[in-house]
């Protein structure tokens, strides 16, 4: 199966309203109405109508970086799934390790996350990666494993069929210190698998895994060509226009000229 190859830029808590739709028409501009990879930018929260305005005729799709899991209520400072939906987003990221690390987020937190933004009818960019620690004691694919099954725990194929799962090492994020293909691709595999035997062939072809952490334009193309790498979760290389836009052109299917 061909998988349609994504990338997205996580703004974290980065740019102000009048930076945020700069970058945001930038994009736009050089993305236009149609794309063979699939573009999306999340902003922060209280940008995100902005950015929204910005992208509107482009192909570049809308993401937030969080939500909460009800619908609405007494939860002061959250945000539900459905108004992610309602500003006009078709993705969340959930599960970020800066979630998991900072505001101790457990993947029983981050399943109740998915289940509801799958409900508003979001796309989740759903994030799993080790530390150094874990790595260096060669409990890489123990730990990615359980964050997959616990952050995803009781979805059916076809809930799967709507995730995004994004790979990445939390060593590598904002470090400077990029996974190689070969390192992301063993993990990459390896959660297709785990896919494979908890689903099935369908679900395992089909979804797509982004690697992220330290991913720029010098280093995008060779994660890319990797086989089970279908596109990347750009933190800082999101940031500005030119660099986020070369990784998207390294990711199109026939290479950044065509
Ligand atoms: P980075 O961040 O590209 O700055 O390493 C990636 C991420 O946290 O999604």
């Amino acid at each position: 199966m061909l998988r349609r190859k994504f990338i997205a830029g996580n703004w974290k808590m980065n740019t102000n309203r009048a930076e945020a739709v700069a970058l945001a028409s930038a994009i736009a501009a050089k993305v236009g109405g149609s794309s063979p990879v699939d573009v999306a930018v999340c902003p922060p929260s209280l940008y995100l109508e902005a950015v929204g305005q910005a992208i509107k005729n482009s192909a570049v799709g809308l993401g937030a970086q969080n939500c909460y899991h009800e619908a609405k209520g007494a939860f002061t400072g959250e945000i539900s799934p459905q108004m992610v939906r309602d500003i006009g987003c078709t993705y969340v990221i959930l599960g970020h390790s800066e979630r998991r690390q900072i505001f101790k987020e457990s993947n029983h937190d981050i399943n109740r996350k998915v289940l509801a933004a799958l409900g508003a009818g979001l796309t989740p960019i759903v994030c799993v990666g080790e530390t150094l620690d874990q790595r260096q004691t060669g409990k890489t694919a123990a730990i990615v494993r359980e964050q997959m099954e616990g952050s995803l725990a009781g979805f059916s194929a076809e809930q799967m069929l709507k995730i995004v799962i994004a790979y990445e090492p939390v060593w590598a994020i904002g470090t400077g210190v990029v996974a190689t293909p070969q390192q992301a691709e063993e993990v990459h595999a390896d959660l297709r698998r785990l896919l494979e035997s908890r689903y099935n062939s369908e679900v395992a072809s089909a979804l797509r895994i982004q690697y992220g952490g330290s991913v720029n334009a010098e280093n995008a193309a060779s994660l890319l060509s990797q086989p089970n790498i279908d596109g990347a979760l750009v933190g800082g290389a999101s940031l500005k226009a030119d660099g986020f836009l070369a990784i998207v052109a390294a990711a199109r299917p026939n290479g950044p000229e065509a």
